[in-house]
């Protein structure tokens, strides 16, 4: 097994923090219970990860192409098509990617885009698997470009075309490899290449989990964790898990120690509201962060527009950690929108903070209004 592969996906910790580049997120992420990136106290405890497509919550219209992908497979006697999960992280993309595996009957073999450091390193993953094996490339939008190539004929062609020799005498000879399965996984599909993009036969979007999924998760989860929950303690974790089963999981762990040292280790609904408090997550689940990029924009600049600069300026931030950390979940809830002029708050910001909305007479353009149709004043 070359170096660059691991018997577990990389995890989190080692990669998405260092992307926004900043000492700032990295803080904020480690100290936040609600991130979803990966951390380390998420190491997941056997059982919790779903392993079969009849055990996996959500997700429906993905679980039901996958499960034809692999029916169809199976009939035919083939390996299945190159798979791309995309979405947020924490919805399932690893867990997904084992699954294929697991129900196709194949062994998986991991590795993350960044970890590939060299083309040679990835021929020698490759002509490692077994037939019908999965590869499962973790971050693959992080893959080298170099490396990238070497991918696009061994997707196409199950081939590696290797160059022997130096100089005039130097020859290409090409290496036939056993069909595979390359699944890729990425936060960031933009940052795909064409090429690589169009090389994955099938290509899923993971969304955010509605309530009842996240419910089910939930409970899942303490059943696998023997943990003592009732319905209304489940439903408090999910409401405020911001759609991410890993959030989800993790609250659930941290309410667990709160019942254990204050409440006989039984989660109602009472118990998971003041362990949530405690932890300063609201009703919504926003944080302490969220709630002060929210009043910044609301009380000191009048509900916005307001630059992502100076937001994260007002508030000691990189703005880089604004963005990627804090406001994709008070975009998914409508409280925040980004125009072309800057960050608005909403509506509904404004009901969630109890701050009276000032009406569009009263000096500011309505923030529901799409961002092409704001008026160019102000
Ligand atoms: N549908 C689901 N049902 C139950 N648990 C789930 C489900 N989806 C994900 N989980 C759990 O959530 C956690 C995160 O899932 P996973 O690691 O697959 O996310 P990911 O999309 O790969 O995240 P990242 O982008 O950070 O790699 C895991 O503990 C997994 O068991
Ligand atoms: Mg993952």
């Amino acid at each position: 097994m070359g170096r660059a592969v691991s018997s577990r996906p990389a995890s989190r910790g080692e990669r998405g923090i260092l992307r926004v580049g900043n000492i700032c997120a990295n803080v904020i992420e480690r100290e936040r219970p609600l991130s979803p990136e990966r951390r380390p106290e998420d190491a997941v405890e056997p059982g919790l990860r779903p392993r079969r497509l009849e055990d996996y919550i959500g997700q429906d219209r993905v679980c039901a192409n996958l499960r034809i992908l692999i029916e169809a497979a199976q009939a035919r006697v083939e390996t299945v098509d190159h798979v791309l999960f995309y979405g947020p992280p924490g919805l399932g993309k690893t867990t997904l990617a084992f699954i294929l595996a697991n129900e196709m009957g194949v062994k998986v073999k991991t590795t993350a885009g960044p970890a590939v450091e060299r083309a040679g390193d990835l021929a020698a993953i490759l002509t490692n698997l077994g037939p019908g094996d999965v590869l499962f490339i973790d971050e693959v939008h992080r893959l080298r470009r170099d490396v990238e190539e070497v991918l696009y004929t061994a997707m196409e062609d199950f081939a590696l075309d290797i160059i022997v020799g130096k100089g005039p005498s130097a020859r290409s000879i090409r290496l036939n490899l056993p069909p595979f399965t390359i699944v890729g996984a990425t936060t960031r599909p933009a940052m795909l290449t064409a090429p690589l993009r169009d090389r994955f036969g099938a290509v899923y979007r993971l969304d955010f989990y509605d309530a009842a999924a996240m419910r089910a998760i939930v409970v899942r989860g303490a059943e696998v964790l023997g943990i003592d929950v009732d319905a209304r303690g489940a439903d408090a974790i999910a409401r405020r898990s911001r759609g991410t089963p890993r959030v989800a999981l993790r609250l659930l762990r941290r309410v667990r120690d709160y019942a254990q040292v204050r409440a006989a280790g039984v989660i109602d609904a009472a118990v998971a509201d003041e362990a949530l408090a405690m932890l300063e997550i609201d009703d919504l689940g926003l944080d302490e962060i969220d709630r002060r990029v929210l009043a910044l924009i609301v009380e000191k600049f009048a509900g916005g527009p307001v630059g992502l600069d100076t937001i994260a300026a007002a508030l000691a931030e990189e703005p880089e950690t604004i963005e990627d950390v804090v406001e994709p979940y008070l975009l998914q809830l409508a409280f925040l929108e980004r125009t072309p002029r800057g960050r608005v708050a909403t509506r509904g910001a404004y009901a969630h903070l109890g701050v009276p909305y000032p009406e569009p007479s009263e000096a500011r353009p309505p923030a529901q209004a799409p961002a092409d149709q704001q008026p160019l004043f102000r």
